[in-house]
């Protein structure tokens, strides 16, 4: 049975069991919270076996306010007996941004940096304390409650990797209202229809960034975004706007302006060098006025452990987003304990995680993780390679960071410039690197092992997803001997089995669906509106487990490999996208009849799009054509979405029932001819026609 899953294995020739294996490094054992895989195991036994023991002994690190630790474990797994449900210390009250700021403070911890952030060009740079943190928190929630903003209400925010986005998620929370990040990569379209899907009351933005040496005119996205709303009637109460882009330094190219052909200088700025922005006073005010004169305290609301925190918006097989929905309390606990022991924590570590906060990864490692165990962060709003690909390398020598965490995608860019632009700076701060949103290739890990890390490092990579709130496979840096390309083993509270497609599960050696068996704290609890959809997609396929949407396999040491997605889903440079938000944004073109998308290798990216595109009769299949399709996409999710290639499919591989057979086409993209049985295709000869068409590697 063809799982979907031997795509990743033939492009990253996974090795499988046959791997080195690397020991942690003697200066993470030394201290570590967790030393050695006899403890580790014992850990993971008793957070197994007794959730309440385990999980009731790290809560008493945090604040609760009202009735202890509540109810504290409740939970139905099983869609054959009912509603699927979880819920951790139902009944407690508590706050998060209380836990991740007044807690520290009033130990005393309030002078310590909590961030320093670093800005897209090196000469911008800023130092936020946690009492500086607090006190711009406190002040945002009083603006956001002089807005009419409650407890319960859905506020979007659109912004940058700058401070206030940080403050915007704590203030929100603050007041128990739900904060909804959009990246900052994401269309008008795509903005528009989670607030629409949140029905957000409020959205936070900024006027612009750069990203690198581009100009992202975020308010002006955010205004189409509002418009589109407003179209369908739904008006939200106030837009806070970030005055930010004339307080940063402009990219080399902007600030020679027309001159260099830079567009964004023509027409973003006057004459004078002022931003341009539009403005509607209904709704829009700018951040740094109504901080003015409001008051920098601000007593938290106490909210059940059980209250929503926030939703994200994660794509789901239909095509339509998802809005994940973590609640405060199990959240708390998860993020905050992954942090402490996935990266070894400990005061005095300096820890830059360069994930946009838009991300299930900045959500959780680089505000709510680090902010609950009082830890220092480089808040980074750039880009690896601007102004040079050294940019990661120079910020870690910096500020001498020594735990780090990025994407897979990033160690393959900045593998091509050769180790020259590492070994100029001195990294050897670092103790323990993170990898994070697709599978790692074993060439990446061992150039992140040697070369950044200079062999003296401990290595993490991450499994987890926006779903499960934080790491759910991980290897522990001062325990786990580590497998190039392998996440190791399961987090605490974390019970994994494989199983075939008949449900039966798969024990030692091999290879199947990847589920959990029993609920961990951080778990999502629902899709927002829509809990049958959260029921179908996670539970329903294998009743008793939750099905995270991946392949592994299981070597001979118990050693797990995620294989990478078996559903209708690409995993774009750690973006996740499905096809068919892709596939229905391309029919939507005039001349396109019919479009089929899959992943195709990319050796930086790790995946990209290939879009199959059957025409209407009579069109032509142009180079304009291709580039309007291109645009099509850009615009309505967003540029991160972009194919790399688009071909011309006069038929499509399609069963006598009309199915797609997408591994065919998986196939084709990749350029490979063993297509396994293709006999249940209606019209077997397409495949031939298909592969005449196939555009080569660029
Ligand atoms: C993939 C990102 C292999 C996986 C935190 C998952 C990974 C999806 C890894 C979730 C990893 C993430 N190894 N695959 N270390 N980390 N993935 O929701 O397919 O953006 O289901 O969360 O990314 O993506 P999401």
């Amino acid at each position: 049975m063809c799982m979907g899953y031997e795509r990743r294995c033939v492009f990253f020739k996974m090795s499988g069991d046959s791997a080195q294996m690397f020991n942690p490094a003697d200066k993470v054992a030394k201290i570590s919270h967790c030393s050695s895989m006899e403890q580790y195991r014992k850990m993971h036994e008793k957070s197994l076996k007794d959730p309440e023991g385990f999980w009731s002994e790290i809560a008493k690190d945090f604040h609760f306010e009202e009735n202890g630790l509540g109810q504290f474990l409740d939970y139905n797994f099983d869609v054959r007996k009912g509603k699927i449900y979880t819920k951790w210390m139902a009944g407690s009250k508590t706050n998060i941004s209380y836990n991740c700021l007044d807690r520290h403070v009033l130990a005393g911890k309030g002078d310590q940096v909590a961030f320093h952030w670093e800005g897209n060009d090196p000469a911008d740079a800023e130092i936020v304390t946690y009492s500086d943190l607090m006190k711009d928190v406190c002040r945002m929630s009083n603006v956001l409650k002089s807005k009419g903003v409650s407890k319960g209400d859905r506020v979007a925010i659109y912004m940058p990797m700058i401070k206030e986005l940080v403050v915007a998620m704590l203030a929100v929370a603050r007041i128990g209202a739900v904060h909804s990040i959009v990246f900052g990569g994401y269309s008008a379209g795509s903005l528009a229809d989670r607030m629409l899907d949140a029905e957000a009351s409020a959205l936070i933005t900024t006027d612009a960034v750069w990203r690198g040496s581009k100009l992202i005119p975020l308010k002006e996205i955010a205004d189409d975004a509002l418009k589109i709303c407003r179209a369908k009637n739904t008006n939200i109460k106030v837009n806070i706007v970030v005055k930010h882009i004339s307080r940063v330094t402009a990219p080399q190219s902007a600030a020679n302006g027309a001159a260099n052909g830079n567009p964004a200088k023509k027409t973003h700025f006057d004459d004078t060098g002022n931003f341009k922005v539009g403005w509607d006073d209904k709704v829009d005010v700018w951040w740094h006025d109504v901080v003015k004169d409001v008051s920098s305290e601000c007593p938290p609301v106490w909210m059940d452990a059980e209250d929503p925190l926030f939703m994200l918006y994660t794509s789901g097989s239909t095509g339509k987003p998802k809005g994940v929905l973590h609640t405060v309390g199990g959240y708390m606990l998860y993020a905050a304990t992954t942090f402490k022991y996935s990266f070894d924590y400990h005061p005095g570590d300096i820890y830059f995680c360069t994930a946009d906060i838009g991300w299930i990864t900045g959500h959780t490692y680089v505000t709510y993780g680090p902010l609950l165990n009082n830890a220092t962060s480089v808040l980074f709003e750039g880009v690896p390679t601007y102004p040079h690909s050294g940019r990661f390398w120079e910020i870690i020598e910096k500020y001498k960071v020594s735990k780090f965490y990025t994407a897979p995608t990033a160690i393959r860019t900045l593998m091509k410039y050769g180790d020259e632009p590492v070994k100029k700076y001195d990294l050897s701060s670092l103790a323990v690197l993170g990898s994070v949103g697709e599978p790692i290739n074993p060439e990446a890990w061992l150039w992140y092992y040697r070369v950044v890390g200079d062999s003296n490092v401990s290595i993490v990579d991450t499994f987890w997803q926006t779903e499960t709130g934080g790491h759910v496979i991980t290897p522990l840096p001062g325990a786990t001997p580590a497998k190039p390309g392998s996440a190791c083993f399961p987090f605490f509270g974390v019970d994994v089995a494989l199983l075939d497609e008949e449900g039966r599960e798969i024990k030692g050696e091999g290879e199947g669906y990847l589920v959990f068996r029993q609920p961990w704290p951080g778990i999502m609890r629902t899709v927002y509106g829509n809990h049958e959809r959260f029921e179908t997609t996670y539970f329903k396929k294998f009743p008793g487990f939750y099905c995270t949407g991946d392949g592994a396999k299981r070597d001979k040491d118990g050693y797990i490999w995620v294989t990478g997605r078996i559903d209708d889903m690409l995993n774009v440079s750690g973006h996740l996208l499905s096809t068919a938000q892709v596939e229905s944004s391309m029919v939507e073109h005039e001349h396109v009849a019919e479009a089929a998308v899959v992943a195709r290798p990319h050796n930086v990216k790790g995946e990209c799009l290939h879009c199959f595109v059957t025409l209407t009769q009579g069109a032509d299949f142009t180079d304009k054509l291709v580039s309007e399709l291109k645009v099509k996409v850009r615009s309505t999710i967003g540029p991160f979405a972009t194919p790399d290639y688009i071909q011309l499919a006069p038929g499509l591989p399609k069963t006598r029932s009309g199915k797609i057979m997408r591994r065919v086409l998986r196939k084709i993209a990749a350029g490979e001819r063993d297509f396994g049985d293709i006999s249940t295709l209606a019209d077997p000869s397409v495949v031939e026609v298909l592969f005449e068409h196939r555009p080569n590697d660029k």
